[in-house]
């Protein structure tokens, strides 16, 4: 089940200003000037496989102790995919890092850029950075950036696990994302 939606919801900021400096010799009249922006919704649904296992691991660790210990930091090149399937359609990669940056639990800092391969999304990007407690079922992260037709965006991330497993630390995330954007 997998969607890219956009509508227009906003249409935001309209503004005047005048400006009258009083001087013997010169003198402003008030300018007018009308920005109107249109801003837009997109709703994206996919999922991310996050692989340290096997032959082509798409996560490697890169820094701190083994496994699951605080510090723990991993590079990731996760395929985006539309369905739940490792063999889905490729939809982008999400390109970044994670690292375990809490003691007392398992939570991740996670910097990373979704890049965006299919359709009219293709070459297009939105920057996540945020904390994920990868226990709670469900974890959200905000959309800091994004470039392409992704540009000025803002939005959040919403994650959820749907396939973990314990021994190799492979686990599939299905997201929903909603995102701002010109
Ligand atoms: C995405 O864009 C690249 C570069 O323009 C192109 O090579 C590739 O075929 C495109 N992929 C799809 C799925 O349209
Ligand atoms: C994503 O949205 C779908 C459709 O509304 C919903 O079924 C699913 O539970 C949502 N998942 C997350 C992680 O928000």
């Amino acid at each position: 089940m997998a969607y890219f939606l956009t509508y227009t919801t906003l249409f935001s900021l309209f503004s005047t200003f005048s400006i009258t400096i009083p001087a013997a010799f010169s003198q402003q009249f008030a300018e007018e000037i009308a920005t109107m922006r249109l801003e837009k919704v997109s709703h994206l649904h996919f999922y991310f496989h996050d692989i340290l296992s096997g032959k082509n691991p798409t996560a490697m660790q890169i820094a701190g102790p083994k496994k699951g210990r605080f510090g723990m930091t991993m590079i990731v090149d996760d395929a985006l995919t539309e369905g739940r399937e490792p063999s889905s359609k490729l939809l982008g990669r999400a390109q970044g890092l994670y690292a375990l940056t809490a003691q007392q639990e398992t939570a991740l800092l996670m910097v990373m850029n979704f890049a965006f391969m299919e359709g009219k999304y293709n070459g297009s990007s939105i920057s996540v950075l945020g904390r994920n407690p990868v226990m709670h079922a469900v974890r959200e992260m905000p959309i800091v950036g994004g470039s392409g037709l992704f540009r000025y965006a803002r939005g959040y991330a919403l994650a959820h696990t749907v396939w973990f497993d314990g021994k190799t630390g492979d686990a599939i995330v299905e997201y929903n994302v909603s995102v701002l954007h010109f």
